[in-house]
């Protein structure tokens, strides 16, 4: 046991941080919560647990800090292939037939990190939708940092691995370091804080990608994640979640859809 973080002040935060966002620690990533406590009390200059308890209870700029500070972000363009080949072979042509009242297609992007999804989703959907239809991006976050560095849109050398080089020159611009998205990709794709913990007040939406974020919440918080995304989809309309992740189990009214490139979920009323 840690002299720091005592058992009883894991348990005050673990709670709290479950309550706030359905993110869970356990014995195996409480070293993580540590470490992430220290910073913030030096950050803070607070010298016990307790009165940094005391203080995000009453200041939600710093509950959201501290929020920010225990995700895990990593993600990257075209991360898992397989689920944009099945956008683009499956559920696109799907949806351009059954929208074609409204020739607009809206994907939200839940839990979209510092934006290599939304993005990659953007791109892939100015490639294939035909002439006349529009579509729009909601990328949500609870990480303030990331929704920042998404919204300028500036990605390292480092970070533009998986993209396609024709898709490089099209929609980026090259800068010094690094490549810069382009505002004709930027202007479909909306950046928004939102915990999903809450309901986002979304409704009728055709696609919402839910990857590699239920991995850290328990299956509760799960389930009424899942719950939600179903108020906020329109009939007929789909659910991709992480590789590692399933519904499996969970009861939910979404049919598993198997398709030659991947697997996906479907709200079929
Ligand atoms: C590992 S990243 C996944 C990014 C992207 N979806 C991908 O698959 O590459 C998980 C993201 O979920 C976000 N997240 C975790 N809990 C959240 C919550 N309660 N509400 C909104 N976002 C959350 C984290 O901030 C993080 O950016």
């Amino acid at each position: 046991m840690s002299d720091f973080l005592s058992d009883a002040d894991f348990e005050l935060y673990r709670k709290l941080i479950y309550d706030e966002s359905g993110i869970t620690f356990s014995a195996t990533n409480r070293s993580i919560l540590e470490s992430r406590l220290k910073e913030r009390l030096r950050e803070k200059k607070l010298e016990s647990l307790r009165e940094y308890y005391a203080l995000i209870t009453r200041d939600r700029e710093e509950m959201k800090t501290l929020l920010d500070s225990v995700t895990t972000n990593l993600t990257r363009f075209f991360r898992n292939q397989a689920h944009f080949d099945a956008m683009e072979k499956a559920v696109v042509p799907e949806l351009l037939k059954l929208r074609q009242a409204e020739r607009k297609i809206r994907v939200w992007s839940a839990g979209c990190s510092t934006g290599e999804e939304p993005y990659t989703i953007a791109m892939l959907l100015q490639e294939i939708m035909p002439a006349g239809w529009s579509f729009e991006v909601v990328a949500s976050d609870i990480s303030l940092k990331c929704l920042m560095v998404g919204k300028e849109g500036f990605y390292a050398d480092s970070r533009i691995q998986g993209i396609p080089e024709s898709y490089l020159t099209k929609y980026f611009d090259k800068k010094p370091g690094g490549h810069q998205v382009k505002d004709a990709v930027k202007k479909n794709v909306r950046f928004d804080y939102h915990n999903l913990k809450n309901d986002s007040g979304q409704r009728g939406l055709d696609v919402v990608f839910c990857r590699n974020v239920l991995i850290y919440f328990d299956e509760a918080a799960q389930k009424a994640t899942i719950e939600r995304f179903w108020e906020a989809m329109a009939p007929k309309s789909f659910l991709f979640i992480g590789h590692s992740e399933s519904l499996f189990g969970m009861n939910t009214r979404f049919e598993f859809v198997k398709t030659d490139w991947a697997t996906f979920y479907r709200k079929n009323s």
